[in-house]
């Protein structure tokens, strides 16, 4: 098994080096490779692009890629191609990565941290299933342009063609089979065609899944939902724009999107990991970012693309022991807990997991 590892930005570097430290303790001498390459910001000092070819190339051949995250003053560039995110949607869409799982777990030991009520988000296991590869992000035509008048306009294109609905709509079945059988499709079918046709396709292939219950909220009531009751949810399927939103949003239930891991799959076992936390440049290199969303992606890889459920809820079950036993990064510290940095949480982590 090949792993490409891409830290990238800001605090990816940081994370995604105890994310490794926590695969090589718990796949001990197991024939596995890892070779990292430079993403983001990180491409653009390397290389003058933040998709540099041999990153590009290392992506495509691996089997897995465990990435941290990009971004930074670069993201105001007004030449897109040069944004560090480009790097990302960019990998996103030639590996056709179209499904986004963006689970949102409350941590009982976390329940003070979360920005709701204890008796609001008590419980919390949703997931956020976001497509990836369509919508606002690629439409085309987009771009800025100028009118006859010299005014400036800008122009992006939301596109859903029915095959890319349906295919991430089955994959929302199916997950939602697998846990507690609920499906919501989140869409704006009241006011724009591409959702409507969402809807459309949607309420089909929801024929074919009987055993499922499937509901539909419009994108403004679904983020009012989210505040109100959200134990209400078990998985939200939704494009991209609105997975994007959402899925931040429910990070911050749990109380930390330090938390939340990310994967984002196609049709094969490849896949894509990342912590669902940006790259946080105020709070890089000072060891006190929150490792474990990013172990708990690696987690997930093993889980699905390489199909080692054991060591993945070893992980798992050590980032749990590790919140139990009172050990807290500044993102979601409290009194009276054991205040750690990055790599000492980390450190934390691989010796629960050798217990
Ligand atoms: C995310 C991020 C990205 C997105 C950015 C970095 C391009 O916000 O993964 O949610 O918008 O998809
Ligand atoms: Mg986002």
């Amino acid at each position: 098994m090949k792993i490409a590892v891409l830290p990238g930005d800001g605090i990816g570097p940081e994370v995604t080096a105890q994310a490794v430290r926590v695969v090589r303790a718990v796949l001990g001498n197991r024939a596995f490779e890892m070779e990292e390459a430079p993403i983001g910001a990180a491409g653009v000092e390397a290389a003058g692009v933040p998709l540099p070819g041999p990153t590009r190339e290392l992506a495509h051949k691996a089997d897995a890629i465990l990435f941290g995250s990009v971004g930074g003053p670069l993201d105001e560039l007004a030449d897109r191609s040069k944004r560090p995110g480009t790097a990302l949607l960019t990998l996103r869409r030639e590996l056709q990565l179209f499904a986004n799982f963006r689970p949102a777990v409350l941590y009982p030991e976390l329940i003070g941290a979360s920005s709701l009520r204890p008796e609001i988000v008590k419980g919390l296991d949703l997931l956020v299933l976001r497509e990836l590869n369509g919508d606002l992000y690629f439409g085309e035509p987009r771009g800025i342009h100028t009118d006859e008048k010299g005014e400036r306009y800008g122009i992006n294109t939301m596109r859903y063609s029915e095959s890319e609905i349906a295919r991430i709509a089955h994959v929302g079945f199916q997950t939602a089979r697998k846990r507690r059988g609920k499906l919501c499709s989140v869409d704006k079918a009241n006011v724009l065609e591409t959702m409507h046709l969402w809807r459309d396709v949607v309420t089909g292939i929801g024929r074919e899944y009987p055993d499922v219950e499937l509901s539909h909220l419009f994108i403004d009531a679904a983020a009012m939902m989210l505040m109100r009751r959200p134990t209400s949810f078990d998985v939200i399927v939704t494009g991209n724009v609105f997975g994007d939103i959402l899925s931040d949003a429910a990070a911050m239930l749990t109380g930390s999107i330090g938390m939340l891991p990310s994967a984002s799959l196609g049709s094969s076992s490849k896949g894509l990991y990342e912590p669902v936390h940006g790259s946080a440049p105020d709070i890089a290199g000072q060891d006190i970012a929150n490792p474990l969303a990013a172990i708990l992606s690696a987690a997930m890889m093993l889980r699905y693309s390489f199909d080692l459920p054991e060591e993945a809820g070893r992980i798992e079950q050590a980032v749990r022991r590790v919140l139990a036993e009172g050990y807290r990064t500044a993102d979601i510290d409290e009194p009276g807990a054991r205040r750690v940095g990055t790599e000492a949480m980390a450190d934390a982590v691989v010796a629960a997991i050798a217990h």
